[in-house]
């Protein structure tokens, strides 16, 4: 299927920057992307063309995730998602590390990029080189015509449209939904998931709409103005997640590096004590984000260690508890743990998006950053 681009959405539409309003789109985004190839009925989902169906996903023995930066951490969540649900053993590697060692492929091995523009040079290399080693590749991309599509022999298109900010927004948590719904099919075609639960994560995954949009209000996004303005003038942000959400940790500090020139570090919550516990006083501002799920005890944990050692805490997510001991919260609506990054990392994206406005950035075009590197 074919998306039609209406070329006055190559505007800015009333927004003041390209990536404000594309951070609007992801209601749309995410419904185009995911709620038609979802088969209720079923509990199962359908990509178009009959892709990755049983005997494909049978025959997958082992996910080699490859991209860089953004797509790199849709990947890292990917991988919780398939070995989580599809019991599939997944590596990631940044795909400019990947193709200057001497990886390993062993047989059955699905090479996945996941690539916003599909002209990336590092990905396009990298995967090559998996062929070249006996993968079958497969792509996560959101452009049709492009190299890393041409080059697949399968490929999950996300529906987010041309993204203009060089930042990415919507074509990150459309992968993510992608992603989702790929280990959801490995899962069903490879019967290790039941029809019923399948079936319930779906369902769930339908009605997450009006919770995206519920982020996005005047209210919401006010909220998260004023925890910018409380927070712009930190020395340093620090941000802490756990299991599925840990690499939403990472592109939330990615995203405010990238826009507002802020040094920021994503780190696993439980590596906190390895190290960056150091670094925690009155001038670190530590944001975790946490939802409803069978680590949020442990990062609730985190943020009294990071209170107790004078460190400023944001909490982020459908956890109310570490609401009332952060010192600033962003409420999340509570979803399945499994589709928790995708609420959790629009917070994350106005957050970024404020500060830089606070400190003056060219938010759209950030320095020395370019939308594809598609040069080494
Ligand atoms: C995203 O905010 C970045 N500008 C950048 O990390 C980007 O995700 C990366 O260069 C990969 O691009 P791609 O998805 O087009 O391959």
């Amino acid at each position: 299927r074919t998306v039609q681009w209406d070329p006055a959405d190559s505007g800015k539409g009333g927004y003041p920057h390209y990536m404000l309003k594309e951070i609007h789109e992801q209601p749309d985004v995410i419904a185009r992307t995911a709620f038609d190839r979802i088969d209720l009925g079923a509990g199962d989902v359908r990509f178009e063309g009959g892709g990755f169906d049983d005997a494909f996903c049978r025959s997958v023995e082992r996910i080699q995730i490859l991209g860089c930066g953004t797509a790199l951490h849709a990947g890292q969540i990917a991988k919780y998602l398939i070995e989580g649900l599809a019991h599939i053993p997944v590596d990631v590697d940044f795909a400019s590390e990947f193709r200057y060692r001497d990886p390993r492929i062993v047989p059955g091995t699905l090479a996945l990029a996941i690539t916003q523009s599909g002209e990336t040079a590092d990905t396009l290399a990298a995967t090559r080189l998996a062929r070249e080693l006996g993968a079958r590749v497969a792509s996560i991309c959101n452009v049709a015509g492009s190299s890393q599509v041409r080059e697949s022999d399968a490929t999950i298109l996300t529906y987010a449209g041309p993204e203009i900010g060089v930042a990415s927004t919507k074509a990150f948590t459309a992968q993510v939904a992608a992603a989702t719904l790929l280990a959801i099919r490995l899962a069903r075609g490879r019967g290790v998931m039941h029809e019923h639960k399948a079936r319930q994560l779906l369902e769930e995954f339908r009605m997450i709409r009006p919770k995206i949009e519920s982020l996005l209000t005047d209210e919401a996004i006010a909220r998260t103005r004023e925890i910018a303005r409380k927070h712009a003038g930190a020395r340093g942000f620090l941000f802490l997640g756990r299991g599925v959400n840990y690499p939403v940790a990472l592109e939330g500090a990615l995203k405010l590096k990238e826009i507002a020139y802020v040094h920021a570090e994503g780190y696993a919550a439980g590596e906190m004590k390895h190290g960056p516990i150091a670094l925690i006083d009155p001038g670190m501002t530590i944001l975790a984000i946490n939802s409803v799920g069978h680590v949020a005890e442990k990062t609730r944990a985190n943020i009294e260690q990071v209170k107790a050692r004078g460190g400023v805490t944001v909490s982020v997510g459908s956890d109310d508890l570490s609401h009332s001991i952060a010192d600033s919260a962003v409420p999340v609506p509570a979803t399945d743990e499994w589709l928790s990054p995708i609420l959790n990392s629009i917070p994350l994206q106005l957050i970024a998006y404020h500060i830089a406005e606070i400190h003056g950035c060219d938010i759209d075009k950030p320095r020395n950053l370019a939308k594809s590197v598609t040069v080494e």
